[in-house]
């Protein structure tokens, strides 16, 4: 079967659990941006990563195009966010951005990334600097909060190869 390994990243937090799934598996690594459905239609197995921006997984529409159309394909789609992966916030993401129908056929991951101001574009750098003002305007804040907080300042990186064992193991699964 042949597998391959797509990611949108901005600031490369997903670009490194790309990179480790593609090595891990020994398969083809493709950036979203320099792709098309035609290219991803070649492939059995297909593995998403895209960041967590705004409660929705970025780039993740390629993907769209091929579900519930090609049902014989495996698509496993996984998400980076700067929020601890706390219980309920992968249901969250899936419950909104997928229909049920199309929930059926992707197996969903979330691995925490991190948070680099620095590295975002302008469009991200101009949309985070509004979520900050909207947390610093907040009376109470929660611990992830003022832990986002601190990040803007100094970089945060929870990214952690031994995070993508079970992936692996279950795309290995698929025969
Ligand atoms: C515009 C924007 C929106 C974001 N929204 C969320 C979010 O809703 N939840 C979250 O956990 N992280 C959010 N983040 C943080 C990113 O998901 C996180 O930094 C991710 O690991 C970045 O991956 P990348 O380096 O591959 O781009 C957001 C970041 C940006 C720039």
């Amino acid at each position: 079967m042949k597998t391959v390994v797509v990611y949108k990243s901005i600031s490369g937090f997903t670009k490194k659990y790309a990179e480790w799934i593609a090595q891990e598996l020994k398969v083809d690594l493709l950036e979203r941006e320099k792709i098309d459905v035609k290219i991803l239609l070649k492939y059995d197995n297909i593995i998403y990563g895209g960041p967590l921006h705004a409660g929705g997984i970025s780039g993740v529409n390629i993907i769209k195009k091929i579900l519930n159309k090609f049902k014989d394909k495996n698509i496993i789609i996984f998400t980076t966010g700067a929020s601890p992966p706390k219980e309920g916030i992968l249901s969250e993401v899936v419950d909104g951005g997928f229909s049920v129908e199309e929930q059926k056929q992707v197996k969903f991951y979330y691995f925490h990334g991190g948070f680099d101001f620095d590295k975002l574009n302008l469009k991200n750098k101009i949309l985070m600097s509004l979520f900050k003002w909207m947390i610093q305007l907040k009376r109470e804040k929660t611990l992830d909060e003022k832990g986002m907080l601190a990040a803007y300042s100094k970089p945060i990186d929870f990214t952690k190869k031994e995070k993508i064992e079970e992936l692996v193991k279950y795309v290995k699964h698929l025969v």
